[in-house]
């Protein structure tokens, strides 16, 4: 088989702590330099234990860069109207750059009436029409954090990447949609595919770069993939394992058999994980800087 088990992994866990460092010398030069600290809002309604953990950890890295955090933990029956008046209160408060309502919501309370009330400015999950918008028209936006923290790990593995050929697996707003739109900016030929395309691995094996974004364990097997590509694994799915009543992370991507195939791969778990609340925290330096006309400090 071409390049046998020679895929070089991609350190996403490396590459988010550097992200990090980089994020909180800026955060240093913005206090010493301009007496601004910038804050994040983190809103969680509700006990859904994987958004309470990811909630705990964004507020945690927030601090740990230097930033200031602000953190909202509403019971799972707030109305649609209490939320909404908490985010007018978040817009409000200058103190307050960043503001993140974790998905996904309850029942009662409509997802885009939410995210679309989020001052677009200080939208660093980059979900608010406005900030979709200036994305796929290629103007300056907050962009989603999960996309972003893939395109540099893109970027970084292969330098410019104008004229390849990606496929983008998964047409969520959160993933899919808005790395397609990353993946255009950058000049790349991009395919969309998802559950209804009609022969996904002969889509797959034409791609270059391959980004999987379905929350399907394991879906995508080794002769998917083209022999070289480089393979960007987004999932994060929970699933039995060998040791009774274990379980275990595993990305969309078989990892075992790809890892024969790609020419670079991210692992599941230490990928695209954690470069995603990395680049929240750098979305929110942006949005700090952007809100009082400071120029991004270089770190
Ligand atoms: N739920 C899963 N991923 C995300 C994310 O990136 N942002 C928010 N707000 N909720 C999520």
């Amino acid at each position: 088989m071409a390049n046998s088990g020679t895929a070089k992994i991609i350190d996403g866990k490396a590459f988010a702590a550097g992200l990090r460092e980089k994020v909180a010398k800026q955060v240093a030069k913005l206090k010493a330099d301009h007496n601004v600290t910038p804050g994040l809002a983190v809103v969680l309604v509700g006990e859904n234990p994987a958004s309470q953990v990811y909630t705990r950890n964004k507020s945690k890295q927030t601090v740990e860069s230097g930033m200031e955090s602000f953190k909202f933990d509403m019971p799972a029956d707030t109305s649609q109207e209490t939320l909404l008046g908490k985010v007018a209160e978040l817009n409000a408060d200058a103190r307050v750059n960043g503001i993140l309502v974790q998905l996904p919501l309850p029942d009662q309370i409509e997802e885009h009436a939410v995210v679309n009330a989020i001052d677009p400015a200080k939208d660093v999950d980059g979900f608010h029409v406005i900030n979709t918008g200036l994305l796929a028209t290629g103007q300056d936006a907050l962009v989603p954090c999960t996309p972003l923290g893939c395109l540099m790990m893109l970027k970084d593995e292969l330098g410019d990447l104008q004229g390849q050929k990606a496929l983008v697996l998964g047409r969520s707003n959160i993933v899919g949609k808005p790395m397609a739109m990353l993946l255009i900016k950058e000049s790349c030929t991009v395919t969309v595919a998802h559950s209804r395309t009609r022969d996904l691995p002969a889509e797959a094996r034409e791609a270059d770069i391959l980004v999987a974004a379905v929350g399907r364990p394991q879906m995508v097997k080794g002769d998917w993939i083209k022999p070289g590509a480089t393979v960007i694994d987004v999932g994060i799915n929970r699933v039995p394992a060998e040791e009774e009543g274990k379980t275990r992370l595993v990305g969309d991507v078989d990892f075992d058999e790809a890892v024969n195939v790609a020419g670079a791969i991210t692992p599941v778990p230490g990928g695209v994980g954690p470069m995603t609340i990395a680049c929240l925290l750098h979305n929110t330096v942006t949005a700090c800087c952007r809100q009082n006309g400071i120029d991004v400090p270089e770190a």
